[in-house]
């Protein structure tokens, strides 16, 4: 059964294979091979109700402590000036009811497949029960990725050469961690379930768990994945009527921002010095995030809602097709990428040899936006269309 399972999976691979050999650099494709083969291949996070992830780095203990970096020392004052109790400062006691037209999870536009007969054929009920599971889908994968993101904070903190960056990370840990407390409390208190991990999202975290060098966690979980949360999280504020996630997506927002311009500020100071790395390790890190930006573009189609709601429907094919042209994703993609091109040209790794394979992609029309470091939390919080 679980060959089984595995040879479908493998059958359902080709896209993502090709797209994984798209930089033609083998250090990346290494870098991601086993993560997929374990994340989409075998689905091993879903055999058991934990996973065991070996940690690659190594904790670095200055003896000096010496702290000279202004912007991330500013960065620390605001993240211990703006914290927050998540059982006191939300109002848990809101209902949330799937049902009620008034405050609508999400639109209509939202709901992927809106456009296809069967689900046209929907009684009004039956979409709002779409809305529920759709957002349900959603924030599972939200949760799933702050949990990723606690733990590479902390080990980022331990491993990152500056003292100043290390008592910054303790505050995204803390931060990280509150994450997790809301969006598992949101989950099972008003939406009364929670998904399974997208094995895409499985496989980016697999492999920035396992790598040794603190830069890559860095540029896979601050300026990736907290880019596209940054993007998702604004998308959903801003698209909900629901006034209870509203308010907890905008607390959330709030220390995001704080967490992306903390990696552009640490990355730039690293990657712009001149011997930090050598040619070879800079274009790694290029293709890498190239990777991971063509993982994160095509990659999150909610399988399990199809396998649930829709296999009767149509194929699988024809799913993938309408998730990704569809409107959620269509605005997810612009959001994400606005927040995360311009950083990515910040900290040096949008150079002339990768820029044609991003302008293929219709990607460069973002790198003229505002970086992190001159974006405030409210200019985060807004929405980006
Ligand atoms: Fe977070
Ligand atoms: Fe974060």
């Amino acid at each position: 059964m679980r060959l089984k399972k595995a040879l479908l999976n493998l059958a359902h691979s080709g896209p993502l294979l090709r797209e994984g050999m798209a930089s033609g650099n083998l250090r990346v494709l290494k870098n991601l091979l086993g993560p997929a083969f374990r994340g989409i291949i075998l689905e091993q996070m879903h055999d058991h109700p934990t996973t065991r992830i070996p940690i690659g780095n190594s904790a670095l203990f200055d003896w000096e402590y010496s702290q000279n970096k202004e912007q991330l020392q500013r960065l620390y004052e605001a993240a211990k000036r703006d914290q927050w109790n998540a059982t006191t400062a939300i109002d848990w006691a809101v209902q949330v009811d799937p049902y009620d037209p008034a405050v609508q999870l999400l639109p209509d536009e939202y709901l992927v497949i809106q456009d296809h007969p069967a689900f046209r054929a929907l009684s009004p009920r039956e979409v709002d029960g779409q809305r529920h599971v759709i957002l349900t889908w959603l924030l599972s994968q939200f949760l799933h990725g702050e949990q990723g993101a606690l733990y590479a904070a902390c080990q980022v903190t331990s491993a990152v050469p500056w003292m100043d960056a290390k008592l910054y990370g303790s505050t995204q840990a803390v931060d990280e961690g509150r994450h997790v407390e809301v969006f598992h409390r949101y989950l099972s208190e008003k939406l009364g379930r929670v998904y399974r991990i997208d094995a895409n999202l499985y496989t980016i975290i697999d492999a920035i768990m396992r790598d040794s060098r603190w830069d890559m966690k860095f540029l896979g979980m601050q300026i990736m994945i907290e880019g596209l949360a940054l993007g998702a999280f604004s998308t959903i504020r801003h698209a909900t009527r629901e006034p209870l996630l509203k308010e907890m997506l905008g607390y959330v927002i709030a220390d995001e921002a704080r967490h992306v311009q903390f990696g552009v500020v640490a990355l730039k100071d690293w990657y712009l010095q001149a011997d930090s790395l050598s040619e070879r390790e800079r274009r790694e890190r290029e293709d890498w995030v190239f990777e991971l930006t063509l993982l994160m573009r095509n990659r999150f189609l909610a399988h399990e809602v199809y396998d649930e709601h829709w296999a009767h429907a149509m194929s699988r094919k024809e799913w993938d097709r309408l998730v990704l042209s569809s409107g959620l994703m269509t605005l997810f993609r612009r959001t994400m990428f606005k927040r995360i091109i311009p950083n990515i040209r910040k900290i040096g790794l949008l150079s002339d040899r990768i820029r044609p394979r991003y302008a293929a992609l219709g990607l460069l029309q973002y790198e003229g936006g505002r970086d992190a470091t001159t974006l405030t939390a409210a200019d985060m919080m807004a929405p980006v269309f």
